[in-house]
């Protein structure tokens, strides 16, 4: 009998040899106690948490709260059903409402996931005989969706507008189009230059289609995103978004200005074959977005936090993966894996959870400390975080 594991043997050789450094494992860690957006106790110790995605720092705010245990008690634990079937409540329209509202389009369609969300419109929406054009660095849930609706897949180089076009225009006469952009790249934190990428994807005939995951609520005047920000929100065909980083529960959605859209809750099998989200996480997430809308004042602090910062670790003598702050992530490029683990755990050592990255994941081979700021981090816990590096940085000798 063949061991269908064994095409796991390297990734676990690999893990039994950092663990064997009596490094702590970077990826089990659990959060006994979680206190507030930007604080958790992790064995047994008070830690700044600064790898989330929680950017806006939804997760504890009051009025999020309250609706999501009034929609317990009046709605109960979940909907035991497809949104096709007996999965829509109330809460889920309004959710969906929420969203229109938020992006002002005309159409909103919530998934379980933002992983669902990709994978249910990507795959719906190009099939075999349609070619998807998209930056290498793509997420997985974008991959998955590519391949999961067998369309023919053509990446060009990372945030690169020539390879872009050059691509293009190398799709066969006639067949559809759809191009799928990231507006923040979460690895590195970059943005994308969508700009000009969907100037060069209508002058083509694509359809574009943009995952805001990683900037909706903090980028862009009304948090709408890199899309908004850059002037050309109304170019994009559909935007993908997520409710697990700044609206700070799960789940995912698409919005788009398509007249025949709705079709789609038909057709799109991640949306019709699975059960819906509970009533207490879209009431969480309708009450988050429409706050969302107002929060001006928090994406300003955000921002400040970003730029401190970044420019506190690059003034430590950090290799950095932008060399300005684009977004609220900021990544620390370490030498190799073992170096970053030691890192990982002098940090948490010292009170601060990171993101460890590494290959496959990471682009170009790249181990990361993925930085993700909140805008409930104060300005003396970022003074703190940079603290905290200084002292795992020299223990570790990733600095001087
Ligand atoms: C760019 C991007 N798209 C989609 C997703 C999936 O989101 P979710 O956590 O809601 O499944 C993520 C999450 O990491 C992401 O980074």
């Amino acid at each position: 009998m063949s061991d269908l594991f064994s095409k796991f043997d390297d990734l676990i050789a690999m893990r039994e040899g950092l663990l064997s450094t009596g490094v702590t494992d970077p990826f089990n860690l659990v959060m006994e106690r979680v206190e507030s957006p930007t604080v958790a106790v992790c064995n047994g110790r008070r830690t700044i948490l600064l790898g989330t995605y929680n950017y806006m720092g939804m997760t504890f705010d009051p009025d999020v709260v309250a609706a999501g245990k009034k929609a317990l008690d009046e709605f109960g634990s979940g909907t035991t059903g497809s949104r096709v079937l007996n999965g829509t409540y109330q809460g889920h329209r309004e959710c969906e409402d929420a969203l229109k509202d938020f992006y002002a389009m005309d159409h909103a369609m919530v998934f379980s996931t933002g992983y669902q969300a990709n994978l249910g419109i990507i795959s719906t929406i190009a099939g075999k005989d349609d070619y998807i054009i998209l930056d290498i660095d793509s997420h997985a849930s974008i991959y998955d969706g590519c391949a999961m609706g067998n369309a023919q897949i053509v990446p060009f180089r990372h945030n690169d507008i020539e390879a872009l076009e050059k691509r293009l225009k190398r799709v066969p006469e006639g067949a559809g189009k759809l191009v799928v952009l990231e507006g923040v790249y979460s690895m590195l934190g970059d943005i994308a230059p969508l700009k000009e990428m969907i100037r060069v994807s209508k002058e083509n005939g694509a359809m574009v289609l943009v995952d805001e995951a990683h900037s909706m609520g903090f980028i862009g005047e009304n948090g709408r995103g890199v899309a908004e920000a850059q002037g050309v929100i109304d170019d994009v065909d559909f935007i993908i978004g997520t409710f697990s980083k700044s609206v700070g529960t799960v789940g995912g959605f698409c919005v788009s200005n398509h007249p025949k859209f709705e079709i789609l809750r038909l057709v799109c099998r991640p949306y019709v074959f699975t059960a819906s989200l509970p009533p207490s996480v879209v009431a969480t997430a309708a009450t988050s977005i429409r706050k969302l809308m107002n929060s001006a004042d928090k994406r300003a602090h955000l921002w400040e936090n970003s730029k401190r910062l970044h420019a506190g670790l690059r003034q430590l003598g950090f290799k950095l993966g932008t060399d300005e702050p684009q977004s609220a992530i900021i990544a620390v490029i370490m030498p190799d894996l073992e170096t970053g683990a030691a890192m990982w755990e002098a940090l948490l050592n010292e009170g601060l959870y990171v993101n460890l990255a590494r290959p496959p994941a990471t682009p170009a081979n790249m181990t990361l400390l993925r930085c993700s700021l909140c805008a409930e981090h104060t300005s003396e816990q970022v003074d703190e975080i940079l603290g905290m590096f200084a002292a795992a940085g020299r223990a570790t000798n990733c600095i001087s």
